[in-house]
């Protein structure tokens, strides 16, 4: 089938299996390995980007699903060459060991610092409860988002 997606301000005409989940259709033919692939099964936020500004699984979505919204995913957070606030933190911070859960702690990130700019570290780990880390660097992600909160809060100043 032919389906037409916004993904990172783009619009893709790709032509993908009936039913393709928004995971497979990204690495696989969108070629945004970025989004990684973990359980495939909702379990770990491994896979997670933005649907219409809501940090989503995208193992648990059909593309089809996402046709008409806007889809944010790691490689299209930035602003240009601007990192976003939390990308630039998570650097500072060294928030990740191995990487893999990354993009996925960034967007879930960058979805709350949205509906919540000044987040407390409970509301922080809440919000990424879904993430699992197996490096295990959940206080030094915990600090890079709060990190990221006052640096957005700084530059709206
Ligand atoms: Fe989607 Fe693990 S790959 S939640
Ligand atoms: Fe390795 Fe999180 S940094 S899984």
């Amino acid at each position: 089938m032919k389906l037409r997606l916004d993904i990172n301000g783009r619009k893709l005409r790709l032509h993908v299996p009936r039913g393709i989940r928004l995971l497979d259709l990204l690495r696989d033919y969108a070629g945004l390995t970025g989004t990684k692939y973990g359980c495939g099964e909702g379990q770990c936020g491994a896979c997670v980007v933005l649907v219409d500004g809501v940090a989503r699984k995208s193992c648990l979505l059909t593309a089809a699903s996402a046709v008409g919204k806007k889809i944010v995913t790691i490689e299209g957070v930035a602003s240009g060459q601007r990192l976003h606030a939390v990308q630039e933190a998570f650097l500072e911070h060294a928030a990740f060991q191995c990487g893999f859960c990354t993009p996925g702690m960034i967007l879930a990130a960058a979805a709350l610092l949205e509906r919540n700019p000044q987040p407390s570290a409970g509301e922080i780990a809440a919000a990424l409860q879904g993430h699992l880390c197996r490096c295990g660097t959940y206080p030094r992600i915990v600090a890079a988002v709060t990190a990221a909160s006052r640096r957005k809060a700084a530059r709206r100043g």
